[in-house]
């Protein structure tokens, strides 16, 4: 670092990697810090395999031209790991070192939570961090939105919107089981989006007889021939769950697993967007002196939170749109306002 005229340390490298699972938009993400950092005459070195890569010193210099045509490729140019090895002191050591080493003064990381807890984790080793948050299940709780969210969401609604010809061909019932860990936002955006008749999530308890079975019969009593369900994976398995239907009223539900195809695709307008306004004010941030922060969105703003506050917040599903979903379907909203979700 050296002495710039305004007393701030001049930040001349910088590393970038992308961790845990992979999300659209992560390599708009590293276009964005790469292009900004090289219109500040900061060199960036692109970590390989997240936090893994940094143990390992896997990296590559990454310019202006290196990330030319990444903005509109789903995965990540610099490919993704879970590191075992990271979440111990001494792997956390190695990576700090690997930084000294390079002379990387501050990390740009871009992935979930844990991707940010080993941030800050490596905060405390005596390294600047950046955290950019990154993953199809929007359950970053310090930020309303997750770069990768909407073109999950895109993607399942384009397999559930074909699921649904199909099954209206058969007259057929229909169970689906998106992604989300142990999270609803996206069972719950799908669910609204694609008119199923309910959206199983884990921060809403159900009753199999009374969500799910009577849910069935008054749908068919209304006229419905055939039914669209879909389960968050952290809600139950949509195996059983069709296994279940099948026992309590002798339907044969079609399962899907959309699995890992939600991860994939290029990235919505929304998602590149986002990733390039994201990346931008993390090296700006870096640039004016800040650090050891995440960048996050509230109320459609880009914000700098400090990572250690940030890892405190806890953000909540609007559970309206559970009642909305619930209302489009069989109406009754004045009930359907009585329960306590
Ligand atoms: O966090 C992203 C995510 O796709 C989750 O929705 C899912 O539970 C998990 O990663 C799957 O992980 P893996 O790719 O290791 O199977």
């Amino acid at each position: 670092m050296e002495t710039i005229n305004n007393g701030i340390k001049r930040i001349k490298r910088i590393g970038v990697l992308t961790s845990g699972g992979d999300a659209p938009g992560m390599n708009a993400a590293v276009r964005a810090v790469v292009r900004t950092a090289a219109s500040l005459d900061i060199e960036c070195v692109g970590i390989r395999r997240g936090w893994q890569g940094l143990i390992n010193a896997d990296f590559t210099m990454l310019s202006t031209e290196s990330v030319k045509h990444i903005l509109t490729r789903g995965g990540t140019m610099l490919y993704t790991a879970r590191s075992e090895e990271f979440m111990h002191p001494e792997g956390r050591a190695k990576a700090a070192a690997t930084c000294r080493m390079l002379g990387i003064e501050a990390i740009v990381a871009i992935g979930g939570d844990g991707t940010f807890r080993g941030a800050l984790e490596l905060s405390r080793e005596g390294i600047e961090v950046v955290g950019i948050p990154a993953t199809i299940d929007n359950d970053v709780d310090c930020s309303n939105y997750t770069i990768g969210f909407d073109t999950a969401c895109n993607t399942a609604v384009d397999c559930i919107d074909r699921l649904r010809d199909t099954m209206q061909a058969h007259e057929r019932c229909s169970v689906v089981e998106v992604m989300g860990r142990n999270a609803g936002y996206l069972a719950l955006y799908v669910g609204l989006a694609t008119g199923a008749m309910a959206a199983l999530i884990p921060e809403h308890k159900y009753d199999f007889q009374k969500d799910i079975v009577e849910l069935i019969q008054t749908a068919r009593l209304a006229g419905n021939t055939h039914l669209m369900l879909v389960v968050a994976e952290g809600a139950g398995s949509a195996v059983d769950i069709g296994r279940r239907i099948y026992e309590a009223i002798g339907i044969e539900p079609r399962v899907t697993v959309l699995g890992h195809i939600q991860r994939g695709g290029t990235p919505t307008a929304r998602d590149r967007e986002m990733a390039t306004r994201m990346g931008y004010t993390a090296v700006k941030a870096l640039y004016e002196g800040r650090s050891n922060c995440v960048i996050a969105t509230k109320d459609g703003y880009i914000v700098e939170l400090p990572i250690e506050e940030a890892m405190q917040m806890k953000k909540h599903l609007q559970m309206d749109r559970y009642r909305i979903m619930q209302t489009m379907q069989l109406g009754g909203l004045k009930e359907v306002l009585q329960q306590d979700l």
